[in-house]
């Protein structure tokens, strides 16, 4: 696919991916994805407050988020073999999305249970629009730490891909991109929430999945339009990153992987809940690549999964079956 067509071309890597496609034939994919877990304490308002204003709430949920559970969520709902690791508190919380996480299919043998801080939570807006404002509280999840990447590294060689966020320590983040270019899976790496990182560390198997918002921070690059995004996909490029796929939303996609750069519209749907759209995409786009789809494919699979995700309300529970997005493409 060509998540590994991009590969460096040595040989005996060549062969590794060779034989890593004759075993995916008769394999589930396998991803781990290094990450947050997340409990969303979700408000639907008919608008955001402005700041010292008070408004009434029309309705409050909890439902299981944090962008690295989504993903491994997502994932599993598309029929990967997911492997979840990183950090949750020993409280309800954390038991509660650990269930869901394993009624979702997702492996959480790997999971650390912290002793000294509280499961993540995300206090969530969502206004009639769909779109959502978020204050995260990491808790456990910036617990995670170089030590619990060595617990686990020997997992990476039986992963055909692994996938990051930033909502665990960055350093944590670069020490797993680092360490995994000893073994085989390349890196996908979904740079949110918004922050400076040091994308130089992804090689050439590896693809990096900012929102527009992330990607301008990362190149300096204000992205208003297409042609915005193209500079800021060229900005992330001359930093070293050779496949970058920007997300816009509802305007769709832009990917640029060294040899072209394009953009593949997203179907339009009625949004209920935005909230882990970008997840849904990152989820979409690791699935469909290790099925050997080329890249524009995979970005376009990517985008029907974003874009069921945002038709329902929550997290996790919005994340489509690969059933339901082949539906919708019929
Ligand atoms: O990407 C959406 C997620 O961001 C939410 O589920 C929330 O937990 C925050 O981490």
């Amino acid at each position: 696919n060509r998540l590994f067509k991009i590969a460096t071309g040595q040989d005996s890597k060549t062969t590794r991916i060779k034989l890593r496609r004759e075993e995916m034939l008769s394999h589930r994919p396998k991803i781990m994805v290094i990450g947050s877990m997340n409990m969303d304490l979700v408000i639907r308002t008919s608008r955001m407050p402005l700041p010292g204003e008070n408004v009434f709430g029309k309705g409050f949920k909890m439902f299981p988020g944090g962008k690295g559970a989504n993903q491994a969520v997502g994932a599993a709902r598309l029929g990967a073999e997911v492997t979840m690791f990183g950090r949750v508190g020993k409280d309800i919380f954390g038991e509660r999305l650990l269930k869901n996480l394993r009624e979702k299919k997702v492996n959480t043998n790997y999971v650390e249970k912290d002793e000294n801080e509280a499961t993540g939570i995300a206090f969530i807006c969502v206004d009639d629009t769909g779109e959502n404002s978020i204050i995260a509280v990491s808790g456990a999840n910036m617990r995670c730490s170089k030590n619990d990447i060595d617990r686990v590294k020997s997992l990476f060689s039986r992963m055909d891909l692994l996938i990051l966020q930033l909502e665990i320590p960055p350093d944590v983040v670069s020490y797993a991109i680092e360490i995994s270019h000893g073994y085989h899976p390349p890196v996908i790496l979904n740079p949110a929430p918004a922050k400076e990182f040091k994308i130089e560390l992804l090689d050439s198997n590896d693809i990096l999945t900012p929102n527009r918002y992330e990607a301008g921070l990362l190149s300096g690059v204000k992205i208003k339009d297409l042609s915005s995004a193209k500079l800021a996909a060229q900005g992330l490029q001359d930093r070293g990153v050779k496949a970058v796929v920007i997300t816009m939303g509802e305007r769709g996609a832009l990917l640029a992987d060294g040899k072209e750069t394009s953009y593949v519209p997203a179907r339009s749907v009625k949004p209920e809940d935005t909230t882990a759209a970008g997840d849904a995409f990152t989820a979409g786009l690791a699935v469909a690549l290790i099925e050997d789809k080329e890249l524009g494919e995979a970005v376009h699979f990517a985008n029907d999964v974003a874009a069921l995700s945002v038709t329902k309300p929550g997290a996790q529970v919005s994340l489509p079956t690969r059933k339901e997005v082949e539906e919708f493409n019929r």
